[in-house]
């Protein structure tokens, strides 16, 4: 496997809250349509999406629409166990990395997504009892049986990264990071990324809609005051400014979006074509912590 052969797109559209958004099955066909022409091609999801009924509401989809599937990444997660009615048998909320639960949840992927293969699988959490490996073995066979084309962690810290990385080639960590929410900046994260060659992908790129939710604390305020400025001077929405911001980041993130709407997708695809200027990048930054730099 290459660990470069991955092409995501510049924006990956994110499942989760495909719950929240009302689409029927024909709605859902259309609304992957109209992400793949705004050049949307890679889509998030993890098993555990919506109480373990997310994967499966994108698989009727590609069922319904013949030669979706073809245009399109799909990227997975495996590893937490969820306690609910989709899944009897968890008795508690907990991580499981073994190679049983991997490889029995790549399978329940595979078989909810209708599709033979997951193009990148990603661990979700750092599960503290993981042995890196019977991780590595196991993608190892998954890659040889042809379920997973690349894999990647989630939510891990450069130590456990690294740990993984030297027993098994990874193509990103997916992280959170926005201008609401910066541990990567400082905990080593997208450093490693970089000195790594992996572009990690940010999840909750807009604070999981804290950004422009009702009830603005003073750390929103001031940085809405911020990207409101750079939004109308580059004619954007202060969205599009938000994710240009995180990708201004030397280690080039791959934003990972949460909205049904269209027009959202749009702005987060816009952020693509504005450059912010380091001065730009630092307001954003000062405006975040409340102070300027040292
Ligand atoms: N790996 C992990 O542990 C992890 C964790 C969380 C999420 N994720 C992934 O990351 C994806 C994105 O996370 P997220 O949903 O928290 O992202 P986000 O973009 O930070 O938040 C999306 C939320 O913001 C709201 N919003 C308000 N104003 C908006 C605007 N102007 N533009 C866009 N959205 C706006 C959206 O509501 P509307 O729909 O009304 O626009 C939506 O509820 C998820 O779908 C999932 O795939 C991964």
């Amino acid at each position: 496997m290459h660990a470069d052969a991955l092409k995501l797109s510049p924006t990956v559209a994110g499942l989760w809250r495909l719950g929240e958004w009302g689409l029927d099955t024909p709605g859902l066909v259309r609304w992957i349509e109209q992400a793949l022409e705004l050049g949307g091609t890679s889509f998030d999801h993890a098993d555990i999406y919506g109480g373990y009924t997310v994967e499966a509401r994108f698989g009727e989809a590609l069922a319904a629409a013949p030669g979706l599937r073809e245009r399109l990444q799909i990227v997975t997660k495996c590893g937490i166990k969820l306690v609910g009615p989709a899944r009897p048998a968890h008795r508690i909320k907990s991580y499981d990395s073994s190679r049983a639960h991997i490889m029995a949840s790549v399978d329940a992927s595979l078989r909810a997504l209708r599709t033979d293969r997951i193009d990148l699988l990603l661990l979700h959490r750092p599960d503290l009892l993981m042995d890196p490996d019977e991780v590595a073995d196991t993608f190892r066979h998954l890659l040889a049986a042809g379920k997973v084309l690349h894999f990647g962690v989630s939510n891990h810290t450069p130590g456990q990264l690294a740990l993984l990385r030297k027993r098994h080639p990874l193509v990103t960590n997916q992280v959170e990071f926005s201008p609401l929410q910066m541990q990567a900046l400082a905990d080593g994260t997208l450093e490693q990324c970089l000195d790594l060659g992996l572009r990690p992908m940010i999840w909750s790129p807009l604070g999981g809609g804290r950004l422009f939710a009702e009830g603005a604390d003073a750390q929103v305020q001031r940085v809405r005051a911020v990207l409101g400025e750079m939004a109308a001077r580059h004619g954007v929405s202060e969205a599009t400014v938000a994710l240009a911001w995180i990708r201004r980041h030397p280690s080039r993130p791959i934003p990972v979006t949460g909205s049904g709407r269209l027009q959202a997708l749009r702005e987060a695809v816009d952020s693509q074509s504005i450059s912010l200027t380091a001065e730009d990048w630092y307001a954003v930054w000062q405006a975040s912590m409340g102070h300027e730099v040292p």
